[in-house]
């Protein structure tokens, strides 16, 4: 159960939410990484869809990266995916050549947004939901340009605001195309009453 609940970051239903982004903005791409992938629900999806052509995954929970390896022989992917167990883009086998990469990274900088009440505190685990001051989103957004061109994110509206990554940006990169998609996983999920938008970030240079 324990283990279960630290792969479970809401890619079970935002997957559909990407899917949609990407029909909206006709985005289909040849190599692809889900970063903070957990079970990787969102990028199998967007594979298994033809939105990419190959899908690779990182996470920094090795139990990820276990159950990861695992769908992978189950589906027998073996040559469309691998998979990089990793704190951000720090594992030096990481390639460097992605056409885009998903992202749906722990969106809350403390831990407040998930204490409304016991049950969410206990049931929530800390390394799905917090990015102490946003240092994963500065690492990553700073690093992106040297291994994809673009990059899809998947962020909340209860705790950011595209402003929030704006001063994080180089003058290489921007965002364009956010879309707010707004959902309750309340019911299903026992979350807050969430609701997240997608945007593309894109790496001018390389
Ligand atoms: C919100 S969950 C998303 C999981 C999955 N992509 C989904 O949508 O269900 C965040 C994920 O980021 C991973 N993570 C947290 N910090 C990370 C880091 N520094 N580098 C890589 N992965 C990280 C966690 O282990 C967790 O699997």
């Amino acid at each position: 159960m324990e283990r279960d609940l630290l792969l479970e970051g809401g890619g079970n239903f935002l997957k559909d939410y990407f899917k949609k982004y990407f029909e909206k903005y006709n985005l289909k791409f040849n190599k692809g990484m889900e970063m903070c992938a957990g079970k990787g629900y969102i990028g199998f999806y967007l594979l298994e869809k033809g939105y990419f052509e190959t899908m690779d995954f990182v996470d920094i929970n090795p139990d990820a990266c276990e159950y990861l390896e695992d769908t992978i022989k189950k589906r027998n992917l073996q040559n469309k995916c691998r998979v990089y167990q990793s704190d951000c883009f720090d594992n030096k086998n990481i390639e460097t050549n992605y056409d885009n990469i998903v992202v749906n990274p722990p969106n809350c900088p403390n831990e407040w947004y998930f204490y409304e009440s016991e049950e969410t505190k206990i049931s929530v685990p800390p390394l799905i939901y917090v990015d102490k001051d946003w240092q994963f989103h500065k690492k990553f957004i700073k690093e992106s340009p040297n291994y994809a061109k673009s990059l899809v994110m998947a962020e909340c509206i209860v705790s950011s605001h595209t402003s929030t990554f704006e001063p994080m940006l180089t003058d290489t990169q921007k965002i364009k195309d956010v879309k707010m998609f707004l959902f309750s996983p309340a019911q299903e999920h026992n979350f807050l009453p969430l609701s997240s938008y997608l945007f593309t970030l894109e790496n001018d240079i390389r």
